[in-house]
């Protein structure tokens, strides 16, 4: 499929065409001119797909702060092929380092104190002296990273507050001409943002559940991982809006009975009392898997706002394992809008 150049610096919001790219070579080649002519590339990752912007560059991260609609105080995630390019941006501590040697390439991120030449701007940094990196693991953001050879930021590529993409529609849907172009690599496998944890202070702290479960953390340091403290101005608690990934319709969680008018988000068996009568119903997991309820999450989210219903029961999701991360997300989802 032949693709039209795109001319990144000219593009002003708005009347932009979006260009859907293949993920093939070719595809991969041109979001990475793209990103480095300055321009905005959404791209799938192994958990959700990001929206791409050269993070060495203000006014590229500028104009992705005004496609997302994000409020500008929130810190962005650095993307980079692999820790040697890393080490570059950031001082790792033992335990750091030994997170990153064990889980990257993966659905980690880690928030470092910054390399004082460290080159992600202080616009993607949100004025801090840490900075958030993430080394993906997936077959089209690996090699587009190893192109650019740059740090690439890289929010979740929805508008500010909506439920997180894991397909390209679901990027289109949101952000069609506010962004150059978008990566097509199908469905995202994990489904679930990265689990960011926090190594600037003495002991690391969890900042945000996500597709490593805590468990699996506290395995590889050998000790406890206790939540970060929640501090109202710091951004140092991600996602810290309680309504971020809020749904339009008013999102009802445990329930135990469908009530007239709601449609139904499901899980496994048993199914709550009134099921048969729920506007519309989808399942996360009719096998009742966390793993793949995480994958499913956000597409139903967006699916069931999409239909007429007021309301969305949702059945209970145990809290163990991957069942944190998602109860996270559907309590944020579930909050009164800010
Ligand atoms: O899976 C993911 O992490 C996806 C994919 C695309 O990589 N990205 C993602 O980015 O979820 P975003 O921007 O939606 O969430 C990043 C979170 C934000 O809530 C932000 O507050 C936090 O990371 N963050 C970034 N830099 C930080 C820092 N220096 N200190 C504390 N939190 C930081
Ligand atoms: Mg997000």
């Amino acid at each position: 499929m032949p693709i039209r150049p795109v001319n990144a610096t000219a593009m002003t919001s708005e009347q932009h065409s979006t260009h859907v790219i293949p993920a093939d070579a070719n595809g991969i080649h041109e979001a990475a001119q793209t990103l480095l002519a300055g321009g905005l590339v959404a791209f799938p990752t192994e958990t959700v797909y990001g929206l791409g912007a050269d993070a060495t560059n203000p006014e590229a991260v500028a104009k992705l702060y005004d496609a997302k609609q994000r409020p500008s105080f929130n810190p962005l995630i650095a993307h980079v092929a692999n820790i040697t390019a890393a080490l570059q941006l950031a001082r790792f501590d033992d335990m750091a380092l030994r997170l990153a040697e064990k889980l990257w390439p993966g659905p980690l991120t880690l928030v470092l104190r910054a390399q004082p030449d460290c080159a992600v701007c202080d616009l993607a940094r949100a004025g801090l002296e840490t900075v958030a990196l993430r080394v993906p693991a997936h077959p089209v953001a690996h090699p587009l990273l190893e192109a650019v050879k740059r740090p690439i930021v890289a929010p979740s590529a929805n508008r500010s507050g909506h439920v997180s993409p894991t397909t390209a529609d679901h990027v289109t849907s949101d952000l069609r001409g506010k962004i150059d172009a978008v990566l097509d690599g199908g469905p995202t496998p994990l489904g679930l943002e990265s689990t960011i944890v926090d190594c600037t202070g003495e002991y690391p702290r969890l900042l945000r559940p996500g597709a490593i479960p805590r468990m699996a953390l506290q395995a590889v340091i050998a000790a406890q991982l206790p939540d970060a403290p929640v501090d109202g101005h710091r951004p140092s608690a991600p996602g810290q809006l309680a309504s971020h990934y809020a749904t339009r319709a008013q999102l009802r969680l445990d329930a135990t009975e469908v009530r007239p008018g709601e449609a139904l988000l499901a899980f496994g068996a048993p199914k709550p009392k009134g099921s048969e009568r729920a506007t519309f119903t989808l399942d996360l997991s009719p096998k009742s898997d966390l793993v793949e309820a995480a994958a499913n999450l956000f597409a139903h989210l967006r699916a069931l706002d999409a239909t007429d219903a007021h309301s969305i029961a949702v059945a209970p999701i145990p809290a163990h394992g991957l069942g944190e991360a998602i109860r996270d997300r559907l309590m944020r989802a579930a909050a009164p809008r800010s």
